[in-house]
């Protein structure tokens, strides 16, 4: 199977942990892009969604499922997203994609966090993609010297500027053993608006896409 079947086949698993007559959260990228076509087949069995990114929003209202801005929403019973990297714990490594803050956003009201990823993005120790950190412009070069104390190589996303106006830090070189703590430790830096560590709250069903099936994980 091709790494995109892998993609579309978690998607398509995911569709059964979608709430009827219930708003979903929505995730970024190719893997959340497989899980929107599917979700489209069922769009008349959900009120709407609630999209991490611009290009999320644009994709599900592409396929005519309604999307709703977050404040008009106090529960979301599942998110559904993709990762970058994946471990054993069920935490994350994303943004890959840059949409790292809102999709942050919309997991944080969510109750449960559905990864769907294939099996490439799993790990023992995450690190080896580049961990991004969504910065504030003004930021960026106080917040690349705190990312070298704490053993980084911060390397600007040329180019890219996330939905929020900011910049990315995409860094190299970590081997994430402990990843709540240095997700804690990047967030205290001043002018960083988040970073793309998943760990504090990680997902809480992994279903992961391998050449013999879709298998699922849950966080213990
Ligand atoms: C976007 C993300 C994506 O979930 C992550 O980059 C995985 O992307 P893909 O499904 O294309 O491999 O965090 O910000």
């Amino acid at each position: 199977m091709t790494q995109d079947q892998l993609k579309e086949a978690v998607a398509r698993a995911a569709i059964a942990h979608v709430v009827p007559d219930a708003i979903v959260g929505v995730g970024t990228g190719s893997t959340a892009n497989f899980f929107i076509d599917a979700l489209a087949e069922m769009k008349d069995r959900i009120p709407g969604a609630v999209a991490s990114s611009e290009a999320t929003k644009k994709r599900l209202e592409g396929h005519g499922i309604r999307v709703f801005d977050l404040n008009e929403v106090s529960e979301i019973p599942v998110y559904v997203d993709g990762a970058d990297e994946v471990n054993a714990r069920l935490h994350m490594i994303k943004g890959g994609g840059g949409a790292l803050t809102r999709e942050k956003i919309v997991a944080a009201v969510a109750s449960k966090f559905v990864c769907i990823a294939d099996a490439s993005k799993k790990v023992e120790v995450m690190g080896r993609f580049p961990l991004p950190v969504e910065v504030i412009p003004m930021a960026r070069e106080h917040v690349a010297r705190q990312l070298l104390r704490l053993g980084g190589q911060p390397k600007l996303r040329e180019g890219f500027t996330t939905d929020n106006g900011n910049v990315i830090l995409d860094v190299h070189g970590l081997a994430i053993v402990e990843p709540e703590e240095l997700e804690a430790a990047i967030n205290q830096i001043v002018g960083v608006v988040t970073n793309g560590l998943f760990a504090i709250r990680g997902a809480d069903v992994l279903l992961l896409g391998a050449a013999d099936g879709v298998k699922t994980f849950t966080r213990v």
